[in-house]
């Protein structure tokens, strides 16, 4: 009894003291924020003022879990991630009782089924596809879904390591970005193609210009297929690459060309091309050089420039051609960049595909120069609508980041990514084993393949590239759905 009473009054004094801290710290607590002069609300509402921060850092991460619907959230919902991850977990891509999709919206894509699809023995598969016939050696290219351009320093050791060996697994082809080659890129084994960004990290001398010693080194290893000119890439265009100085560590650094911990901000273009004649000039440089087939990325804002440029082509004939163009759509991703840049400039690959798609066929050079489609095609309808529209090739970034275990937790540009994906810091990298997510990496875009000729079959053809503007419909404003065909005419071998 009598230790019970010693028991019950401790617990009385500690309650009573705990109290008394509770109102000391929100006392002096109140103080501070009355006299704080930078936040209005803490100021007129002290202490309460706190948890609005507080309920806005929190809402950030459980509106994603308890509040926001399937289809809802931005940039990708719940429904695209799921599907990633559930195909890059082997799980399986079956979902049931019916769809979750709002059909109504304007724009959703809906494929045409056929009548009598074909059976199991008249499927085929995607040929690979010869790209830079012109180039000393010309690289052949298995898949259609490939890895699109996310860079050292952008994104980190383990997930570079991780995307290489899966693109192995899955004879895909992975973009290095911007920042240069590392021996990560090298170690899987896959299919590379080299970015030459505005800043020409890994091939700039010391002024910035491009240096064709350090282009032919990268040309030599075997792995490197491909040359990617960047102008422009979708969530920034005209604006360069930006690595905030936290991201950049002395091995990063070293790769670039830069100095270690000072922000790394690329020029808006690349200063000796000044219209799409110098451009062209630039491709057969660093074909010459290097040997290998050479493209353009870039994101369009009307399709004027696209005509100059096939313009261009035409009159300097074939051998000058890119051989191959990469268009990313204005709702493309990026490791940082500028809001307004984010949200409001550059064409919605939806619009720009089928448009340069049209003007590259109407030259005529359907063939000679495939068309890499991304932006926000990261499940098989999308990337299925990409190939029907015009694309010969699609990429994606951040769906191959969703494989290795992104959670959109949107903070790419700070170092702190909580799985391992955009950070340095190797508390977080620990979370990324590279032995798993390799696995992932390679399952997600076999599966994607796999779903792609799925909807192939439904539409009545083989494989594919056979997919054509007259199997898809799209949603119109009166809420009824029109072909492609009609929507976007075709002016030559649709
Ligand atoms: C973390 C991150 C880094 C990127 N780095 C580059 C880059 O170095 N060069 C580039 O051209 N695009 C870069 N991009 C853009 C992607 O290559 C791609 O064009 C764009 O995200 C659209 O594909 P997605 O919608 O599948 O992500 C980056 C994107 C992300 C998310």
């Amino acid at each position: 009894m009598g230790v019970a009473m010693y028991a019950l009054n401790f617990l009385a004094v500690l309650l009573v003291t705990l109290l008394g801290l509770a109102l000391l710290i929100a006392i002096i607590l109140g103080v501070l924020d009355r006299t704080q002069t930078h936040d209005a609300i803490r100021r007129n509402y002290p202490v309460l003022g706190r948890f609005r921060g507080l309920f806005s850092t929190l809402g950030e991460f459980f509106r994603q879990y308890f509040f926001a619907m399937d289809r809802e959230e931005l940039p990708f919902n719940r429904a695209q991630r799921e599907w990633v991850k559930r195909s890059a977990e082997g799980h399986g891509s079956t979902v049931a009782f019916g769809s979750t999709r709002n059909t109504s919206i304007v724009g959703t894509p809906i494929f045409v089924n056929a009548p009598f699809p074909p059976v199991d023995n008249q499927f085929a598969k995607s040929e690979p596809k010869v790209i830079g016939p012109g180039a000393r050696i010309p690289f052949t290219a298995t898949s259609f879904f490939n890895i699109s351009g996310m860079s050292y320093g952008a994104i980190s050791k383990p997930a570079v390591r991780a995307l290489s060996r899966g693109a192995k697994r899955a004879g895909i082809w992975m973009n290095t970005g911007e920042g240069g080659l590392s021996p990560y890129h090298i170690e899987g084994g896959c299919d590379i193609v080299f970015q030459i960004g505005t800043a020409k990290y890994g091939v700039r001398d010391q002024n910035g210009q491009l240096d064709e010693e350090k282009l032919r080194e990268i040309a030599s290893h075997e792995t490197v297929r491909m040359f990617e000119i960047k102008l422009s890439q979708g969530a920034k265009p005209g604006k360069g690459g930006i690595l905030p100085g936290e991201k950049i560590t002395p091995e990063i650094a070293k790769i670039r060309g830069i100095p270690v911990g000072e922000d790394s901000i690329s020029p808006n273009r690349h200063e000796e091309v000044d219209d799409w004649d110098d451009l062209l000039n630039m491709i057969a440089r660093v074909r010459e050089v290097t040997g290998k087939p050479v493209g353009i990325k870039m994101c369009i804002g009307s399709e004027d420039g696209v005509v100059e440029f096939f313009e261009a082509i035409s009159k300097r004939g074939l051998e000058d051609a890119p051989d191959f163009i990469t268009l990313d759509g204005g709702e493309g991703g990026t490791g940082a960049a500028p809001m307004p840049l984010i949200d409001l400039v550059g064409m919605s690959i939806r619009e720009a595909l089928p448009k340069v798609a049209n003007i590259r066929n109407a030259h005529g050079l359907r063939e000679r120069i495939p068309l890499i489609a991304s932006g926000k095609l990261v499940n098989p309808g999308d990337v299925a609508w990409a190939l029907a529209t015009g694309a010969d090739f699609v990429t994606s970034a951040r769906g191959f980041m969703f494989a290795l275990g992104c959670i959109q937790a949107l903070k790419c540009n700070r170092n702190t990514c909580p799985t391992g994906i955009t950070t340095h810091n190797p508390r977080f990298q620990a979370g990324l084993v590279v032995e798993d997510k390799e696995l992932r990496v390679a399952a997600y875009a076999k599966e994607i393949v796999k779903e792609v000729e799925t909807i192939a079959h439904s539409v009545g053809v083989a494989e594919p590239r056979l997919m054509r503007r007259k199997h898809v419909r799209v949603v119109q404003p009166n809420g009824r759905s029109i072909l492609m065909s009609d929507l976007w005419p075709q002016a030559v071998s649709t």
